[in-house]
């Protein structure tokens, strides 16, 4: 049912207001109140979206992706009316982080309208997370549509997220009713989703877009949810275990849940983001990385392995795998966070078996990067 869908593609420049980006904007909004589902593109990543007050057509973004239903999905509104018809009244520092980082890659977790969508969407929860993205094509086809917007990453389940449209054909094409090319993402991974805890308080459940220093804007305590510092532990950073689940500083392990009991972001306790080779992330002072990867690297080649390093711009030269991919700038960390996906995408389609990532500092972009590569490693991490 959903693997021989006729797509349909638009293709929308950001700000472009001509007649053609006007009719491919009222079809794809039509799509959308029609019940089918329509890729498009948000600052973060591109977005799976349908209409969230329908079951059936959340259920299609489900079989579209082969998620995991007991994971809820964030509904995207494009103004505040939209938000008064699907949550209950919410604190001020609700109000204060909608102010300050709407429209932003930042999503918060608010207390649901009973009914106000599908349960699907929440999977069963009592919040809703909700979320107003920053880019102009999404913003216009929410509004059109007139709905509040499901959308998940546009990715089949446990691939990295989408950056381009491209990588969305590459995942879904047959299998959704629409896809609008906006061009390149922004931020390229995730938004922050976070929750408050009364009022000056903001827990995130995941770092992403706003960082931790831009939420203390607004809260004046960030804590950091415990299935973020999973990964940490003992076995491979004795710092993050002193955090605890309350850690006020964040982890600098960064993020699996595998065995947290009940993560509350639900979906963080999923594999995700991985490329199909087996990842390692390596983390420790600069020489000592290079070493380790390089004797690995090498190790793995006698073996015949294809082998592939995951590094940035400054060290590219330093190594000799088969696949050696930069995803971005060490000296300006929000460029590897745009590329990120991208480059894992790029371990696939060069068949690469192992692939070996340089750590970087958890701190600003970095703490969202770091949680994203330790998934991508399905908790593999070396400390040298
Ligand atoms: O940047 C983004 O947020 C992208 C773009 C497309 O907007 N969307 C995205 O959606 O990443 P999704 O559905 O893949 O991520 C949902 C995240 C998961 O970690 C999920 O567990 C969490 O938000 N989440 C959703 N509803 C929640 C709720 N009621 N309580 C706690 N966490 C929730
Ligand atoms: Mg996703």
């Amino acid at each position: 049912m959903t693997t021989n869908k006729m797509t349909s593609l638009w293709r929308v420049q950001p700000g472009a207001n001509d007649p053609a980006a006007r009719s491919a904007i009222a079809a794809a909004a039509q799509m959308l109140r029609d019940g089918g589902t329509v890729a498009f593109p948000t600052e973060t990543v591109y977005g799976l979206g349908a209409d969230a007050r329908r079951t059936e057509a959340v259920e299609q973004v489900f079989a579209a992706k082969g998620r995991p239903s007991d994971n809820p999905l964030i509904v995207h509104i494009a103004d505040e009316s939209q938000l008064a018809e699907l949550v209950l009244p919410y604190g001020e520092t609700d109000r204060a982080l909608m102010e300050r980082f709407w429209p932003g890659p930042l999503t918060i977790v608010l207390p649901a309208i009973p009914g106000a969508v599908s349960p699907r969407v929440t999977a069963g929860l009592d919040t809703v997370a909700v979320r107003m993205p920053l880019h102009d094509v999404a913003l216009r086809l929410i509004a059109e549509a007139d709905c509040p917007v499901a959308a998940p990453s546009a990715n089949r389940s446990g691939r990295p997220s989408p950056t381009l449209a491209e990588h969305v054909r590459e995942d879904l094409d047959g299998r959704i009713d629409g896809l609008v090319d906006g061009g390149p993402t922004g931020v390229g991974l995730e938004s922050t989703v976070v929750m408050t805890e009364g009022p000056g308080v903001v827990r995130i459940l995941r770092p992403g877009g706003v960082t931790p220093a831009m939420l203390r804007e607004v809260a004046k305590t960030v804590l950091f949810d415990e299935s973020l510092d999973g990964i940490g532990g003992e076995h491979t950073n004795p710092q993050t275990a002193v955090h605890g689940s309350d850690a006020a500083e964040p982890p600098s392990g960064l993020g699996l849940s595998v065995d947290a009991a009940a993560p509350r972001s639900p979906g963080m306790k999923y594999a995700h983001y991985a490329p199909e080779g087996e990842m390692v992330l390596v983390s420790g002072a600069a020489s000592a990385v290079r070493d380790y990867i390089r004797r690995e690297a090498e190790a793995a080649s006698a073996r015949g392995e294809v082998t592939g390093v995951l590094t940035y711009e400054e060290h590219r030269n330093d190594y000799a795998a088969d696949a050696v991919v930069a995803c971005g700038r060490l000296g300006q960390l929000e460029t590897a966070a745009q590329g990120l996906y991208a480059a894992l995408r790029e371990f696939d389609a060069r068949g690469v078996q192992r692939i070996w990532a340089e750590a970087c500092p958890g701190d600003g972009i970095g703490l969202a990067l770091m949680n994203r590569l330790a998934k991508a490693a399905g908790g593999r991490v070396v400390s040298v």
